[in-house]
Order: structure tokens, then C-alpha cells, then sequence
């Protein structure tokens, strides 16, 4: 496998005495969908947050575009080009889409909260520049004409476009999708498939964590088992699906069905996120 966009080794995190992720050898080729599949608690969030910085790793590395990022803070890895959607989703419901979009990049974007906040004269000299590059993020994921709406009044799948409109502001190479299609109907999750499609097809590199069969072998090119926080296979949706180690993890974990392939969920519940 030659060297990703972004490549992990060894990576690990112990909380208390629970390794939630442990010990992973992973890439993520440049301009492919990669899916991170497993178990409820495998640690796929858990996987997100040591990349994006929000955990520091308590073993490993992490290498992206071939310079170590490992122990970066969350706004230098945005500037580096790594932005996220999160599994929970945290939209402004109270504000317009646009407005909406503008600060929550900025908060994400900015060394704390008190200095997104702070709004200094360079800060509103750039508004205009940001209020553009908002608008632009608006359009990639098809919402121009809703960008006056409230954003609470969008749909669920709308509402999800809007954290995807807000990952795209800081324009990274790899975009980072935790469950993009929980609490969606098969419609919405399919109009979902086509924006990422669109996505990648514009030059992106993407991840996603789903437990929707249907979404993750219909778009994949790779696919990333986690289970009890560590790697159990790493290949095509058609090598992972026939792999042993892979059927007995979610046949074992999920008595009342849920196999992969079947196009349904492989799991019912979906837990916050603990970033
Ligand atoms: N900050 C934290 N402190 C303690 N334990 C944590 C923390 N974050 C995650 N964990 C634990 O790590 C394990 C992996 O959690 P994680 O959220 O990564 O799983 P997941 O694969 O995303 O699951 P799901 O499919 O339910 O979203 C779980 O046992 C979880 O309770
Ligand atoms: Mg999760």
C-alpha cells in the first residue's frame, strides 16, 4: 500500500484503563472515500478525535501530507488541512444558515473561543472575506438559496449539509464525516451519497464513520474495521466483507442481526460524542 494522505502508526489512547483505541496501522489514500466501520464503543470516534487533535494520543503517530502532526492542537490541524463533521450535530439553530456556517468555522477555527469571540478590527476586516468563503462552503453542498433560512427550520439531511458546509470553510484536503447519515431516510441518505460523491470528485479526500451498510459499500473505496479500539481489517468493501474476523465481530456483537452487506444498520443506538 503506497503512503497516504494521511498514514497512523501504532496509535493508541488509554482512558483509565480502557484502551479505546489501541495500537492502529492506518492510511488514508489521497482522493478516495475510506470508511471506518465497527461496533458501538470500537473507538471510531474515539479515531476522529486523536486525528483532529482533540485527544493527544497516548502511543503513536500520526502523519499527514507526510509531516507529523501527532501532538498539534485542534485549530493547527485545521490549518493544515483536516476539518471534521461531528456525530452529534452542532448547528446554530437560532441563526441564519450563513451566519451560522461563518461562526461556527470561526470557532472552530480559532486557538479558543474567547478569540473567535473577540472580535478585533483585523477580525472585521476579514468579515467580508468570510462571509465569501461561507457562501462558497454553502454552495459546495447545494444550499445557495437556503442560506437566509433559519437554520433549526432545514431538514435533518439539511441540517447536516450545514455541518458539512462548515468543515469545508477552512477548504481542507481531508474532510473527516462522523455518522453524516444518522437520523436520515433512505432518500436523504441517498442525496447524502451523491453530495460526497461530488465531494470527492472535486478533489477531496474523505473519511466516514457509518453504521449504514447501504452508504458505506455503495461509496467506499477502503474500509477500516475497528473493534474493542483496534484494527481487525483493512481492505475493499469486498475484502473486508468476506473477512472471518470482521463477520464474527458483528455477528458476535450484534445478536439481533445487523451483518454486513445486508444494507441495513449494523447498529440501532448511536452515542453521543464524547469530544
Ligand atoms: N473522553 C473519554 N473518556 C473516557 N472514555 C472514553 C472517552 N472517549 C471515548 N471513551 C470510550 O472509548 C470507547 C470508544 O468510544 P467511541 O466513542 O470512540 O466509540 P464509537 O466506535 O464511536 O462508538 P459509536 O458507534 O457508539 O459512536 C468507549 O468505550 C467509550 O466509552
Ligand atoms: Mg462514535
Amino acid at each position: 500500500m503506497p503512503e497516504g494522505l494521511l498514514d497512523v502508526q501504532g496509535l493508541g489512547i488509554r482512558f483509565g484503563g480502557l484502551d479505546a483505541v489501541k495500537d492502529v496501522d492506518a492510511t488514508i489514500p489521497a482522493g478516495q472515500i475510506t470508511a471506518i466501520i465497527g461496533p458501538n464503543g470500537a473507538g471510531k470516534s474515539t479515531f476522529f478525535n486523536l486525528i483532529s487533535g482533540f485527544y493527544v494520543p497516548t502511543a503513536g503517530a500520526i502523519r499527514f501530507a507526510g509531516e507529523d502532526i501527532t501532538r498539534l492542537k485542534t485549530h493547527q490541524v485545521v490549518s493544515r488541512g483536516i476539518a471534521r463533521t461531528f456525530q452529534t450535530t452542532t448547528i446554530y439553530k437560532e441563526l441564519s444558515v450563513l451566519d451560522g456556517v461563518m461562526i461556527g468555522h470561526r470557532v472552530r477555527t480559532k486557538a479558543g473561543l474567547f478569540d473567535a469571540l473577540l472580535r478585533t478590527g483585523r477580525e472585521k476586516h476579514d468579515e467580508a472575506e468570510s462571509r465569501a468563503g461561507a457562501m462558497r462552503a454553502l454552495e459546495r453542498v447545494g444550499l445557495t438559496s437556503q442560506a437566509g433560512r433559519l437554520a433549526g427550520a432545514l431538514t435533518q439531511e439539511g441540517q447536516k449539509r450545514v455541518g458539512i458546509a462548515m468543515a469545508l470553510c477552512s477548504d481542507p484536503r481531508l474532510l473527516l464525516l462522523d455518522e453524516p447519515a444518522a437520523g436520515m431516510n433512505p432518500e436523504e441518505t441517498t442525496n447524502l451519497m451523491g453530495l460526497i460523491r461530488e465531494l470527492v470528485g472535486g478533489g477531496l479526500t474523505i473519511a466516514l464513520v457509518e453504521h449504514k451498510m447501504s452508504l458505506v459499500m455503495g461509496l467506499a473505496d477502503r474500509i477500516l474495521v475497528l473493534h474493542h479500539g483496534q484494527k481487525i481489517a483493512q481492505g475493499t468493501p469486498t475484502e473486508v466483507s468476506r473477512d472471518p474476523a470482521v463477520i464474527e465481530a458483528y455477528l458476535g456483537s450484534h445478536a439481533h442481526g445487523g451483518q454486513m452487506g445486508q444494507g441495513e444498520q449494523a447498529s440501532t443506538t448511536t452515542g453521543a460524542d464524547h469530544a
